[in-house]
């Protein structure tokens, strides 16, 4: 079943669900009294009212009907919270959260009620423990009594968990532990039970100089964050292969990598970065939140004469719109705190992303798994980086520079003024590449016909239109078929389906672990701040497949990794998304 709304876009049965669930608006008695339609322009209306506040003849309509377009065409969706509150009293707009943590049980409850705030409204925190000192040290005069930093991850789970009871979805959490410290190794098992802690991620940061640590199979000092002084050495190989063997057991830890990270820090005068958000896409300083939003590739196609190609042209105007839509989203939202709202609107970070990239390739005919998909990436981040960043400095002409620019690195004599400190991503688009009907994020699609589970216990068949498109087309189509494949059978070994059409459908099972640190990498040089994607191994990878993995991943310039090997959860991740 297809449902139309009135711009002509289709929303899959799936999508409909799932706005129908969560996003339309609702009356007392919990009836729906809001379209998808209605709700897109409830958004475009809230977030085109912000021009005013800048040029009191600003075509306000004309602006509401250019993000509504996009939207309703699928073309550009902000994330999820946008969706949700835009032009709701109070609303909290942005998805993604950093909170500092510092040592001491004042702060330490600060951060939790933050975190507690952030996640009622239905948006993801971050954090680095880094600064809480170890387990069992000394607190006021008494030595043994500190709970350390695996000790608060359970308070923050706790109060989620409470939250998570009243609130709109159940928030991501991200937890970074720098690997110096002298709580890391107690740390890295923090996940080992596959079904605690479900809805947090875990990573260790490390710099450079560890990992030239780890191949010289050198030792490194730990340092207690209470008084900086160290307090004894691991090896540093030893400690990697630590982190490894957790990560093909459980998937977790992750690592993240600083100097990477701080390379591309554009406000060093504001200080180092040293935390992710909850799903890995932004890296941010304490208490800045990002609004995020993705350009559907696979609607940027033109057809020339029955020849697809790039729609360059229409990618700049997805562009332009969304970097204006995000920049408005920072001034139509309310944030849970003053200091989240100051901290924010001082760099104005916004996170245009994309998603759709595997739906892409499959229209233009590349395996994922190609140098021909990696040149791709490179062309067409690189291009949605330079739009974005020109698109940036055209606010600025008329709304000023973002207030952190004096002594940030865009700060030079002569420079042009810029309105946000960075502007490209990658998110997860979990939720939005339901709605939008397109794959993940840029993850390969993780089987062209499956059921996808909501953790609400409800299944949902999903097919790839653009495979079954061209099995149709080709009289391969049978429901036979289809049931093979969502009994988990791979493509490739389904003999019925034309050699062609297998080579292009490439799947997660398919694209080796390289290949995926390959694309993620083809994207991360094109982007400002961090890119959200899953490395995905085989069961039977190694311990060893998986270290040269993360050391690929370093070398590559990634700002972090993150890992699955099949089966080694209960649950598959698909995507992070809302429900599933
Ligand atoms: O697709 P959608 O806009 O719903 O979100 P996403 O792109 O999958 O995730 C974007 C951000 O939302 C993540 O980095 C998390 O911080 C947050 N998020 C969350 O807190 N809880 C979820 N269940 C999903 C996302």
């Amino acid at each position: 079943m297809v449902v139309k709304v009135r711009s002509g876009a289709k929303l899959t049965s799936n999508a409909l669900r799932v706005l129908e669930k969560r996003y339309l608006r609702r009356d007392e008695s919990g009836e729906i009294i809001e379209t998808p339609d209605e709700m897109f322009r409830r958004v475009a209306n809230a977030v085109a009212a912000i021009e005013a506040s800048y040029d009191k003849a600003a075509a306000i309509g004309q602006i509401s009907d250019d993000f509504y377009q996009a939207m309703a065409n699928l073309e550009f969706l902000p994330n999820s919270l946008t969706l949700l509150n835009a032009g709701e009293p109070n609303g909290q707009l942005a998805s993604c959260f950093v909170l500092p943590t510092e040592d001491s049980l004042e702060a330490t409850f600060e951060t939790v009620k933050y975190t507690a705030l952030i996640h009622k409204a239905g948006g993801g925190t971050g954090f680095n423990f880094s600064k809480v000192r170890p387990k069992n040290d000394r607190v006021g005069g008494r030595l043994g009594v500190s709970a350390g930093p695996v000790g608060l991850i359970d308070v923050i789970a706790t109060a989620a968990d409470y939250i998570r009871q009243g609130g709109v979805r159940r928030g991501c959490n991200s937890v970074v532990l720098n690997v110096d410290h002298p709580d890391i190794l107690e740390f890295i098992k923090a996940k080992n039970d596959p079904n605690a802690l479900t809805n947090f991620y875990i990573s260790v940061a490390v710099s450079d100089d560890f990992m030239a640590r780890v191949k010289a199979g050198a030792d490194y000092s730990l340092i207690n964050p209470r008084n900086g002084q160290a307090v004894g050495t691991l090896n540093a190989k030893k400690v990697f292969e630590r982190i490894v063997d957790q990560a093909w057991h459980t998937g977790d830890p992750g690592f993240i990598f600083l100097d990477r990270i701080n390379r591309d820090n554009p406000t060093p005068q504001l200080g180092t970065i040293d935390m992710i958000t909850g799903c890995g896409e932004q890296a941010l300083l304490p208490y800045e939140s990002c609004p995020l939003g993705s350009i559907n590739l696979s609607r940027m196609l033109k057809n020339e004469r029955g020849t697809l190609s790039i729609d360059y042209d229409k990618i700049q105007r997805m562009v332009e719109l969304g970097v204006r839509f995000l920049d408005n989203v920072i001034d139509a939202s309310s944030y849970p705190d003053p200091i989240i709202e100051k901290a924010t609107k001082r760099t104005r970070r916004i996170g245009l992303g994309v998603m759709g990239f595997a739906d892409l390739l499959f229209q233009l005919g590349n395996p994922y798994n190609s140098e021909s998909a990696e040149t791709i990436a490179t062309d067409i981040m690189g291009f949605i980086q330079k739009q974005a960043h020109e698109a940036s400095h055209r606010l600025a002409q008329k709304r000023g520079s973002f207030p952190g620019f004096t002594g940030s690195v865009f700060d030079f004599p002569g420079a042009p003024p810029r309105r946000n400190a960075a502007c490209t991503t990658v998110a997860p688009t979990g939720t939005l590449s339901i709605i939008a009907g397109c794959s993940c994020g840029i993850e390969p699609l993780f089987s062209v016909a499956f059921v996808r589970h909501m953790l609400d216990g409800e299944r949902l068949l999903e097919v790839n239109p653009y495979f079954e498109k061209a099995v149709r087309e080709s009289d391969a189509w049978t429901a036979d078929l289809l049931e093979r494949l969502v009994r988990c059978n791979h493509l490739h070994e389904q003999a019925d389906v034309p050699e062609s059409i297998r080579n292009i459908f490439v799947t997660a099972h398919q694209v080796s672990p390289e290949w995926h640190v390959r694309i993620q990498s083809a994207f991360q040089k094109n982007i400002d701040a961090a890119v959200s994607k899953t490395v995905n191994f085989p069961n039977s990878a190694t311990r060893d497949e998986i270290a040269r993995v993360f050391f690929l991943a370093h070398e590559s310039g990634l700002k972090g990794i993150t890992i699955y090997r099949d089966g080694s959860r209960e649950l598959q991740p698909q995507c992070t998304g809302e429900f599933g």
